[in-house]
C-alpha cells in the first residue's frame, strides 16, 4: 500500500516509524514531515492547507491511504476533501471532530447519552457564572469554552479563585475564547489518557497513558503540550477498561452516528477516575503527543492493517496485540519552553538505540547539513523496559547522550508509576 502521512511532530515520527515496519507498506510519503520522518519517508512539500493540492498529489501518486496525525487539518476539513475525491483516509469529518473543538457539542452529547461527566453550566456574563459558582461551593472548575491552548482552564479550590478566574476570562484573559464561560463540578481522581479506534461503527479499545503537562518536576509551574507520557496508565486496570468502553465510548460512538457525525479515527479520551469510576475531562480526535509515541513503541501488531480497517468501515475484523513491557517517553525541549525561546540551535549528536528504544524528531530541521532545533518540543526519547522503572533509566540514559546545548527536559518523568513500583 501507498501511503501518506499528514503532520511534522514527534506524533507522526512515531506512526511514520510503526507504518515503516509494515510488509504490506510499498511507498510511505509524509507532508511536511520533519528530519526524523524524512529517514522512513519522502518528504513533499505539500501545502496540506490546499486540500485540491493534496487530493490531486494522492490521484497522481495513487495514494491508498492517508493518515492525518494532528487536530488542524481534520477540524478545517482534510479528512472530508480526500473521502468526497474517493481517497480512504484515518481521521474525523470536520463535523466529527467538533468533539475536540467544542466543549459544549460533547457536553450535549454526553448529556443525551448519560456519559459520565463532570455537570456543567455554560455562562455568557460574569454575574450569572459568579451567582452559579457561590451556589455550588468549590473545589469548582472554570474553563473558556473556546480552545485556548490549553490555558482557559482554572481549577479551583475556593470560591474567590473560581470568581477571579471568571474575572479573568471576561476581561480578556484568553481573548475570544474566553467570551463564554463553562462552570463545572470538580473530579476528584487519577488522570489517564485512553485510545481507541473508530470506523463509525465499532471501537476498538488500543491502550492507555499518562501525560505530563506541567512544565517542572514534580508537576509544578505552567502547562505544556505534555513533557513525556508512559504506558500503560495502571490506574486503567482491565475493568476501568471495560467500563470506559461500555459507559464512554460505545454510547459516543452510537451518538455520534445516530446524530450523522460518524467518527471515523482514533478518538483520545482525558479520563479521571474518580470513586465512581471513569468520567469524561475532555475528548481529542487525534493521538496524543508524546502519548502516540509510547503507544507505538508497545504495539506489536502491524499499524497499517488497523488504520486502514478504521478508514474502510471493517475495524470489526482486526485486532491489536501489545506488549507487555511499559514505555515511557521524555520530551526534551527548548530552554525557555512553553514560553520564548531561541531557534535554530545546533544539536551535535544523537543516540541511535537499536532494540525497544527511539528518538522521535519533533521540532527539528536541518539546516546546511546540521541538525538544530526549531520547535519548542524538539526530541522525544522513547524506551520499553519490563517496568516503567526499567523503561524510565533507559530513556534518561539516552537522554544523556543526547548532545544539545539549548534543550532541557523534566526529570522525574513517570514518578507516579515508579512510586507505585515500589511500593
Ligand atoms: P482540559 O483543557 O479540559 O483538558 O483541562 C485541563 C486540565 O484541567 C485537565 O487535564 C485536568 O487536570 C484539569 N481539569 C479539567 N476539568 C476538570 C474537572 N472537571 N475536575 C478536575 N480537574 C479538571
Ligand atoms: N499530550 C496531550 C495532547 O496531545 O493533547
Amino acid at each position: 500500500m501507498k501511503v501518506l502521512l499528514i503532520g511534522s511532530g514527534g506524533r507522526e515520527h512515531a506512526l511514520a516509524w510503526k507504518l515503516k515496519q509494515s510488509p504490506l507498506l510499498t511507498e510511505l510519503f509524509a507532508a511536511p514531515g520533519n528530519p526524523g520522518i524524512g529517514e522512513c519517508a519522502t518528504l513533499l512539500s505539500l501545502n496540506t492547507d490546499d486540500h485540491a493540492a493534496v487530493l490531486s498529489f494522492c490521484r497522481e501518486a495513487d495514494i491508498d491511504l492517508v493518515v492525518v496525525g494532528p487536530e488542524a487539518p481534520l477540524v478545517a476539513g482534510l479528512a472530508d476533501a480526500l473521502r468526497a475525491g474517493g481517497i480512504a483516509t484515518f481521521g474525523p469529518s470536520a463535523a466529527a471532530a467538533q468533539l475536540e473543538g467544542s466543549k459544549g457539542f460533547t457536553k450535549d452529547l454526553c448529556a443525551r447519552y448519560d456519559i459520565p461527566t463532570g455537570a456543567y453550566e455554560r455562562f455568557n456574563n460574569a454575574p450569572k457564572a459568579k451567582a452559579y459558582i457561590r451556589q455550588q461551593g468549590a473545589p469548582i472548575v472554570v474553563k473558556a469554552d473556546g480552545l485556548a491552548a490549553g490555558k482557559g482552564v482554572t481549577v479551583a479550590m475556593t470560591v474567590e479563585e473560581a470568581l477571579a478566574a471568571v474575572d479573568d476570562c471576561f476581561e480578556g484573559a484568553f481573548g475570544a475564547a474566553g467570551a463564554e464561560v463553562v462552570v463545572e463540578a470538580f473530579l476528584d481522581g487519577e488522570e489517564a489518557s485512553f485510545f481507541c479506534l473508530s470506523d463509525g461503527k465499532t471501537a476498538l479499545a488500543l491502550a492507555t497513558a499518562q501525560d505530563h503537562k506541567r512544565v517542572g518536576d514534580g508537576d509544578t509551574g505552567p502547562n505544556t503540550g505534555g513533557m513525556g507520557a508512559y504506558s500503560p496508565a495502571p490506574v486503567m486496570t482491565p475493568d476501568m477498561v471495560e467500563r470506559t468502553m461500555k459507559e464512554i465510548i460505545e454510547p459516543t460512538i452510537r451518538g455520534m452516528a445516530e446524530s450523522g457525525y460518524p467518527f471515523t479515527g482514533v478518538l483520545f479520551a482525558g479520563l479521571m477516575i474518580t470513586a465512581r469510576g471513569p468520567e469524561l475531562i475532555e475528548y481529542n480526535v487525534r493521538f496524543g503527543d508524546p502519548e502516540c509515541q509510547v503507544l507505538m513503541m508497545r504495539l506489536q501488531s502491524d499499524l497499517l492493517p488497523l488504520l486502514n480497517a478504521a478508514a474502510t468501515g471493517t475495524l470489526d475484523r482486526v485486532s491489536a496485540e501489545w506488549s507487555d513491557d511499559a514505555a515511557l517517553t521524555v520530551v526534551l525541549a527548548s530552554k525557555g519552553y512553553p514560553g520564548a525561546y531561541d531557534k535554530n540551535t545546533p544539536i551535535r549528536a544523537l543516540p541511535d538505540p537499536q532494540n525497544g528504544a527511539k528518538v522521535f524528531h519533533a521540532g527539528t530541521a536541518l539546516k546546511d547539513g546540521q541538525l538544530v532545533a526549531t520547535g519548542g518540543r524538539v526530541l522525544n526519547v522513547t524506551a520499553r523496559g519490563a517496568s516503567v522503572g526499567e523503561a524510565q533509566a533507559r530513556a534518561y540514559a539516552l537522554v544523556d547522550a543526547v548532545e544539545w546545548d539549548n534543550g532541557f527536559c523534566r526529570r522525574d518523568i513517570g514518578w507516579r508509576a515508579v512510586e507505585r513500583e515500589r511500593g
